[in-house]
């Protein structure tokens, strides 16, 4: 781990600590870091409707992305949850994490370690995305 990891890990548990989590009280946090070295924070944010839930690794991107951050830009994203088994992204946002990031680390951890580093390539093979728009 480097030490720009633990401070993405960092930024991933204070992203967690605004977690809107009042239904299903799971709370996650995500940081991504933009290549100058910015660092744009996530967090789970629910509602009554369970379904229009919307995870900490998207809110992350989107964030990024509404701040003027472009796709490809992105170097690493950290996921924080409080489980044993460390809490990987969900599928949707795995998909949303390759079209915007590509095949970037993501590093997995709990508010007190770091447990496993993947990568987007292991999390999502074969992934769908706009390169296959372009034919057919
Ligand atoms: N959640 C995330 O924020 N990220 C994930 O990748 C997995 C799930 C949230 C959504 C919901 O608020 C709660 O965790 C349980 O699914």
């Amino acid at each position: 781990m480097t030490h720009a990891d633990d401070e993405l890990v960092n930024a991933a548990r204070a992203g967690r600590a605004n977690a809107w989590a009042p239904f299903l009280t799971f709370a996650v946090g995500a940081a991504l870091r933009h290549r100058d070295g910015r660092i744009v924070t996530g967090c789970n944010v629910e509602n009554a409707t369970y379904g229009l839930t919307i995870c900490a690794e998207r809110v992350a991107v989107f964030k990024a992305i509404s701040e003027g951050m472009r796709p490809g830009e992105f170097t690493a994203v950290a996921v924080v949850a409080d489980t044993d088994e460390p809490t990987p992204p969900c599928g949707a946002c795995r998909q949303i994490l390759w079209e915007f990031c590509g095949d970037i680390p993501v590093v997995l951890a709990t508010p007190t370690e770091v447990k496993i580093v993947l990568s987007m390539r292991e999390l999502l093979p074969r992934p769908f995305d706009g390169r296959f728009l372009s034919h057919g």
